[in-house]
């Protein structure tokens, strides 16, 4: 399949509707995408016509599931260019992938006076857990700031890195501000002192293309239904070596190899890293959603994605009197903002009365708000099905709200 967009609308029903009287504008796509019916009928499939739990049985069904899970590591793995298929772990997203690395890792790898890194704009989820760990070991976490236009200052990098510096866990891209960080050169920095580093790609990956080898990073994580898959699934790329030296996250059934009450011994990767049933749906349904999104091409998916980027951008600027958080020259579809005086949730609240989905609030980045000392947002989220036209509605939207204040 091309890049058609009449194909590619078509696979996308949910956005053929209409929210209060007007045709459903969905620019939220930051905060979850929509799935296409390939995915949905995939998942159908697994829940009407085929299941079974994996791993665990010899009948019919319980091959069909397993092979079908396991396809879909596979298709992981070839999307990340991840070298072995056991370095793919499956987790409910992004969250518990972050948490399993920043328990695991550092319950061994962390002492008291031990240090973590991490930046400015990142999301929580990849700032509480390291400061979790840090309070279990007594260990601190060190901050890289980012500057007016949302730029990583990662030439303090150097500086902040010291002996004790555990592990360094960085945002590919930030949900707030877009900006696209220079991670293979921060990667490049932190190995040169021995450093591991933890990629968020929870917002790259619906927009570029990853090798994981070609980044050299350690750890990679990202969640399905931000991918147009299915929600509760997620993804931690580690390097074997790494996986290998961490203790088990949680326990349970699948990851043990052996179980006495004297001692258990644990299962190989990547199940000793997977307890209990798994969302063996949800795995399969991302696998299909991957392979949508290769179908239609990620140079094609940024490029016309970067064209609504720019497209959005300039006409919000046309109106004045509207802040843009985040302008630097490398930034995915994201567009965090402030619009006169009005309070980012009664904007959201008025858009919505329009048929217009943004998100409001402090989009899961309390320090981003601090940076701009601000107490909310606005933010606009673009993916490959919206159109110009989807654009135009938002912009004289925004007019109309603004007339009304
Ligand atoms: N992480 C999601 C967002 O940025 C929820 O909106």
């Amino acid at each position: 399949m091309g890049f058609n967009y009449q194909n590619i609308r078509k696979d996308f029903p949910i956005l053929d509707q209409q929210v209060n009287l007007r045709p459903w504008t969905y620019l939220d796509n930051a905060a979850t995408s929509q799935r296409p019916i390939q995915v949905i009928e995939k998942i159908r499939e697994f829940s009407v016509l085929t299941n079974a739990n994996i791993h665990r049985g010899t009948h019919t069904h319980a091959i069909r599931t397993t092979e079908a899970y396991e396809n879909a590591r596979e298709i992981v793995k070839d999307f990340l260019h991840a070298k072995e298929r056991e370095e793919v772990i499956f987790t409910h997203g992004t969250t518990e992938s972050i948490n399993l690395v920043a328990w695991s890792f550092c319950e061994k790898f962390l002492s008291e006076g031990d240090e973590i890194i991490v930046t400015e704009m990142e999301h929580h989820a990849n700032i509480v857990p390291w400061q979790m760990a840090c309070e279990r070991h007594h260990a601190t976490l060190k901050v890289i700031p980012f500057s007016d236009n949302g730029e990583l200052k990662s030439e303090l990098l150097t500086a902040l890195i010291s002996d004790r510096t555990r592990i360094i866990a960085v945002t590919h891209v930030s949900n707030t501000l877009g900006t696209v960080n220079p991670v293979k050169e921060i990667i490049r920095v932190a190995h040169s002192h021995n450093v591991p580093v933890l990629i968020d790609g929870a917002q790259s990956v619906p927009h570029i293309s990853i090798d994981v080898q070609d980044l050299d990073c350690d750890f990679f994580v990202f969640s399905g239904h931000k991918i147009y898959g299915p929600t509760g699934i997620g993804v931690l790329y580690g390097k074997r070596a790494w996986l290998e030296a961490m203790p088990p996250f949680l326990g349970g059934g699948e990851m043990i190899e052996r179980v006495t009450f004297e001692k258990t011994t644990y299962n190989e990767l990547p199940y000793k890293f997977e307890a209990g049933t798994p969302h063996y749906v949800g795995a399969i349904g991302l696998g299909t959603a991957i392979q949508y999104i290769l179908n239609l091409g990620l140079d094609h998916i940024a490029s016309y994605e970067h064209h609504l980027l720019t497209e959005a951008s300039e006409k919000m600027k046309a109106l004045g009197n509207l802040q843009i958080f985040g302008e630097t020259p490398s930034k995915t579809g994201v567009i965090s903002f402030q619009l006169d005086q009005i309070h980012p949730f009664d904007l959201g609240t008025l858009l919505d009365q329009l048929g217009i989905a943004v998100r409001t609030g402090r989009l899961c980045a309390d320090p981003v708000m601090d940076h701009y000392h601000v107490t909310a947002m606005t933010r606009a989220s673009f993916a490959f099905y919206n159109t110009s036209e989807e654009i135009d509605r938002f912009i004289e939207a925004l007019k109309r709200i603004r007339s009304m204040f």
